[in-house]
Formats: structure tokens, sequence, C-alpha cells
């Protein structure tokens, strides 16, 4: 009897005292463990008389109930005392100075952003993304889209030829994105419904022009598709990209060999005092051209023109760029000075910097 009073109580000591996990595990594994005493006890059970049973029967739950209750406070006390041991080692201190470099984060172009926000726009109103080739053949950058001959863009002095290929055939840095609609058109049937961001080629440097540029190209091919859709897409593309309904659009007749009827469409905008502001003013800005697919185009593409029509239109990215972020000259874009690009990028995310609040 009493042996198992002093085991209990040696028990409910080596659990106090239990410093680890593994020592409370020993503590548990010694009394309540198969092998443990409590479980010898309650073994020898049997060989007693029933009523002298009944008695030692409930001192041992009694006892078991105790010895569990404390390993599962003690338990819950360990791992409390872990937790907080841990917090203590890990905490930061928020007063140290920014890690080096943080300053000098990597900026987004503005020319990539600009590619983002009007992709964005157009994905909205269901378009998807195509890309073609920066090298292009004659078919695709000049003679589906009905470009002739004695079209300037064909002369040397404003297009990038490479030298012939063995097979006479003459390719050229693509002058514009309209060769990725022939490509479109050529590899699925309609209807269609693509932008194309990317590079463009022209021999020509100024301060408004780089032999390097960028347009974004699109395209929607579908039934009963007529000028009121080109302009209600292009009105609410502009209300997107400059964030204004105030802008006011000038659809102004002109001439495309691939598009026929075409339009150059105007923004308004004010010059006042050197300053050019989108969406003020009584001055034009040209910033797209644009038109209903020429039944030629379709029809170099296989697409029936009775049964399909569409639109198109070819707007310069870096312009559109320059205008929406105030860059007033279009050649810094591409000279690679980080500190231009640190004025002029775009920090990926809100990222605190001292000194500067939240950097955008
Ligand atoms: N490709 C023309 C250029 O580079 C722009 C253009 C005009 C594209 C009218 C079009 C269009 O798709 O319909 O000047």
């Amino acid at each position: 009897m009493t042996d198992i009073v002093a085991q209990a109580q040696a028990s409910e000591r080596a659990i106090a005292q239990a410093e680890k996990p593994e020592a409370l595990e020993q503590a548990r594994l010694d009394a309540l463990g198969k092998k443990g005493w409590l479980s010898a006890a309650l073994k020898e059970l049997g060989g007693l008389e029933p009523e002298a049973r009944k008695q030692r029967a409930a001192q041992l739950n009694e006892i078991k109930d105790r010895l569990s209750g404390a390993l599962d406070a003690k338990r819950g006390a360990l791992e409390d005392a872990a937790i907080n041991a841990r917090l203590a080692a890990e905490k930061q201190d928020m007063t140290l100075p920014l890690l080096d470099g943080a300053e000098n984060l990597g900026r987004i172009h503005p020319i990539g952003q600009v590619i983002d926000e009007i992709t964005e726009i157009f994905a909205a109103m269901g378009f998807t993304i195509a890309e073609g080739p920066d090298i292009e053949d004659d078919f695709h950058n000049f003679t589906a889209l009905n470009i002739p001959p004695a079209h300037p863009a064909r002369q040397m002095q404003d297009t990038f030829y490479l030298p012939p290929r063995e097979d006479g055939e003459q390719m050229v840095l693509r002058t514009h994105t309209s060769p990725v609609q022939i490509r479109t058109m050529r590899s699925a049937q309609p209807p269609h419904r693509i932008v194309v961001p990317g590079r463009t080629y022209r021999s020509d440097y100024d301060m408004t022009h780089t032999p390097m540029f960028h347009q974004i190209e699109g395209l929607v091919i579908d039934r009963n598709i007529h000028m009121g859709h080109l302009k209600g897409v292009l009105v609410e593309f502009c209300k997107a990209f400059f964030e204004t309904d105030k802008v006011k659009m000038r659809f102004r007749p002109s001439y495309f060999p691939f598009t026929e009827p075409s339009a150059e469409v105007d923004i308004n905008c004010s010059r006042e005092g050197g300053v050019l502001r989108v969406g003020e003013g009584d001055d034009w800005l040209e910033i797209l051209g644009s038109g209903m697919v020429h039944r030629k185009v379709l029809e170099h593409c296989g697409v029936d023109p009775n049964e399909w029509q569409g639109f198109a239109w070819g707007m310069g990215i870096d312009r559109i760029a320059m205008l929406k972020y105030g860059i007033p000259d279009l050649r810094a874009f591409f000279d690679a000075d980080l500190r231009w690009l640190k004025h002029y990028g775009f920090v990926p995310l809100d990222i605190p910097t001292l000194g500067q609040g939240v950097a955008r």
C-alpha cells in the first residue's frame, strides 16, 4: 500500500522536475508505460479478494488520473516554454538600417510597364496576345499587307534589309507589327481578337525616332464587324489608358495599303508653357493608325471577305509612354542609363525606402 503511495509521489516529483520533453516521456513510461509500476500494479489486481480488489482498483485509477493530468499539464507548459524561447531568440531588431543596395532595387522600364498596362486593358475586352519574329520575310511584312512595290517602306533608306540568302530571299527587320496579322490569320480560323506588342525597326534617328522602337498592333476579325466597333474599342482604350473620361478623340481619314477605309486617330492635348497635357486644350496629337482590314489582305490569308470582316490598328508604344509619363526624349529610353531608369522606372512592389516614404 505505502509502496504505491510512495511510487506515486516519486512519479509526481519526476513529472514536476522534468525540464525537457524527453525527461517527461521517461517519467510517463516509468509509471504508465507497459512496463511501468502502475501497469504492474494493475496486473496484480486479479490475485486479490473481491473487496480488496475493488478498493485497490479505485486507488490505482485515482492515481492514474492524477498522473495523466500532471503529465498533460507539464507537456503544455514545456511546449509554451519552447515557443517563448524561440520567439525570444528570433526577435528582429527593427531599428537596423536597410540592407546595402536596397535603394538600388531594380526598376521596371517604362516600356515594359506601358506594355503591361495596354495589354491588361485589351485583355479585359477579350483580346489575347500574339507575337511574331523580328526578322520577317517580304511576304509577311509587305506583300500580304497589300504594300505596293514602290511604297517608301520598301526602300533601303527606310528599312533594314539583311544580306540576301542563298535562295535570293532578302529578309527585313520588321518595319511594323502588322505582319503578325498575317501570321495569325494564316495559322488559325477566324474569329480573331489579338493584340501584338513588339519591337519594330526603321532607319531613323532623332528626338522622336530611334532605329528600334515598339508598336502594339490590334486585330479583330469576326462576322458583321464595322467601323463602330473600331471606334468603340479605341475610345474605351484611350479612356482607360490615360485614366480620364475627358480625352477627346478625332478619327481623321487617312490611307494605309492594308485597310479600307483607313483612319488616323488623334487625341486632344494642350502644349501650354511647353508642357504637353493629354485630355486638355485644343491641339491634336496623332497616336495611331487604323482601319477596316482590306479585302485583299483577307484574301492573302485565305479568309473569305464576304463572310468575315474586321478592323486593325497600330500604335507606337514609346510615343504614348512618353505622353503618359512626361518623358521628353525618346532616345533616353534605350541609353541604358541607370540614373534615368531610377527616375522614370517603376518599382515592382511597394517597398518602403528610407527618406522616400513608399516608393512607387
Ligand atoms: N503598320 C502601320 C505603321 O506602322 C500602322 C497601322 C496602321 C497598323 C493602320 C494597322 C492599321 O493595323 O490598320 O505605320
